[in-house]
């Protein structure tokens, strides 16, 4: 079992960017059973930072580690094991976490049997390895998004050698099914539906760090779905980059719209996914969405610029005109539907025009809620090299004027619901005020008094009153 770590180099972004046509192949979790009781007595505690797909991911690393026996605490100095699960979609997300990497030193130095490991997207970059292995010796373990289903075996290393243990791959493997999950919520779920992305926008580093798209098997997806029904999930939010792709590395002829018409039979409340792409989003989809049912009549699709021009450098692939005539489908066939979207400003060789064409475009839409963001260059994509013409206050400045604009947007949304009685599925109490909150079929978060046994139900509540980040609601009808 032991391995020399010391030859290992490290990942490699150049790798990482190849797509090898070849067929996944489907493999299913085994515990190995010199790991079990790896855990026993002992603790864990996982940080996330990122997108809801290493959420999931933590929420499967912290099924493998409750099935070695470890348990969760939520106190750094007591646990034997803390993991980074890391986010490298920008400089700022990467900077938190080696902030963090150098803080969590001094717990090391009270604890020297603590065995702390940085894993998820910033290990699958060279430069964050070689960093790691450089500046933070007391990191035990370094592992990046291929390869979670190894994590009892790192640690059983870890702990037999006394060395660093580090495994990055950077090309995708097999899917694995069958890592048990440890949810974060007893209500709502996570379902990856497929992994990686193959659209390499000229931003983003997601096609490097999580490999070539594969879509799971339809009935692993649909069983996972069922399963969760009858444990009494009452929402599952479907993951992938980009959903709409759904399918197409299959060797059937099932799409993405086919998996949510099958989803729309079983008997669970809710369903949502993230993220569409606006160039993949089809008819068939839209129509199933306008089916309603436990599909939820709320779609975040991603526009990033409201400029031909600027979308062309980043390699999305539709036009303004492409993406408002998506809109208006969706409109017309959905007419309540709640659109959300991503932006980017100061993209290099972004002119004034050109947000001008962004903030035109995010008024036609109306959007009911935005992630806005400055363009941060990500070492080894093609945009890291274009030139950068714009100085740091004009980005900033673009930055607040399409926020602006964009809670606006927030507040309209929240308005049109004020007087009306909507569905809310009760998520928790706010220790602040006291008050319970949930989110309504359109995502928007609603505060209300009730009693705390109202959580993990769906219940109506009447809108008395719209801000711009919640609504405020009464019950209109005894839960009871
Ligand atoms: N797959 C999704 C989400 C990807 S990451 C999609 O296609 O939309 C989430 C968001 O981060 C992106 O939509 C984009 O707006 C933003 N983002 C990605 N790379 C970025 C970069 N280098 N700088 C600034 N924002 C970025
Ligand atoms: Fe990144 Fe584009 Fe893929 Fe989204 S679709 S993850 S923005 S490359
Ligand atoms: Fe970040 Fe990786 Fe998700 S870079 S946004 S955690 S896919």
């Amino acid at each position: 079992m032991e391995k020399d770590y010391s030859k290992y180099f490290g990942p490699s972004m150049k790798d990482a960017r190849k797509r090898i046509n070849k067929n996944i192949e489907t493999i299913r979790y085994e515990l190995d059973e010199h790991l079990t009781n790896l855990g026993k007595e002992k603790t864990y505690l996982i940080k996330t930072y990122g997108c809801q797909g290493n959420e999931a991911d933590s929420e499967k690393m912290a099924g493998i580690l409750q099935q070695l026996g470890f348990q969760p605490t939520e106190i750094e100095e007591e646990a034997d094991v803390i993991l980074f699960n890391t986010c490298a979609i920008r400089e700022t997300a990467e900077s938190r976490v080696f902030g963090e990497l150098g803080r969590i030193k001094k717990i090391k130095r009270h604890n020297p049997d603590l065995l702390i490991g940085i894993c998820g997207c910033m290990p699958q970059e060279e430069k964050v390895v070689n960093t790691v292995k450089e500046k933070y010796p007391h990191i035990d373990l370094v592992f990046g998004t291929h390869n979670i289903h190894k994590l009892g075996e790192y640690l059983y290393d870890a702990y037999l050698t006394k060395e660093k243990v580090v495994e990055v791959f950077s090309e995708e493997g097999k899917i694995i099914e069958g890592i048990p999950s440890k949810r974060a919520h007893d209500r709502k779920a996570w379902v990856n539906i497929m992994y990686g992305c193959d659209e390499f926008c000229t931003y983003c580093i997601v096609p490097y760090t999580r490999g070539k798209e594969r879509s799971r098997n339809p009935e692993d997806i649909i069983e996972e779905v069922k399963e969760l029904a009858r444990e009494g999930y009452q929402e599952v939010t479907l993951l992938g980059q980009n959903v709409n792709a759904y399918g197409k590395d299959l060797n059937i002829d099932y799409t993405f719209s086919n998996l949510l018409l099958d989803l729309w039979k079983i008997e669970i409340p809710r369903i949502r996914f993230t993220t569409s792409h606006p160039r993949d989003l089809d008819e068939d989809t839209i129509k199933v969405m306008a089916k309603g049912g436990n599909i939820m009549p709320h779609l975040h699709l991603p526009v990033q610029s409201g400029s031909n021009r600027i979308l062309k450098k980043m390699n999305r692939k539709y036009t303004k005109e492409e993406y408002l005539e998506k809109v208006e489908r969706l409109k017309n066939l959905i007419p309540s539907i709640s659109i959300t979207t991503d932006i980017i400003v100061g993209f290099p060789g972004e002119t004034g025009q050109d947000f001008e064409e962004t903030l035109d475009l995010v008024r036609k839409v109306d959007f009911e809620g935005a992630f806005t963001f400055i363009f941060s260059p990500r070492e080894g994509t093609p945009a890291a090299k274009y030139v950068e013409d714009l100085d740091s206050e004009t980005k900033k400045e673009r930055l607040q004027r399409l926020n602006k604009l964009i809670n606006e947007g927030y507040l309209k949304g929240n308005q049109r619901f004020e007087g009306m009685t909507v569905k809310v599925l009760v998520e928790g109490l706010s220790q602040k005020n006291n008050l319970l909150s949930g989110y309504t079929e359109h995502n928007k978060l609603v505060n209300f008094e009730g009693d705390k046994s109202l959580i993990g139900k769906i219940i109506d509540l009447k809108i008395e009153k719209a801000y711009t980040w919640h609504l405020r609601g009464i019950i209109v009808k005894d839960h009871s």
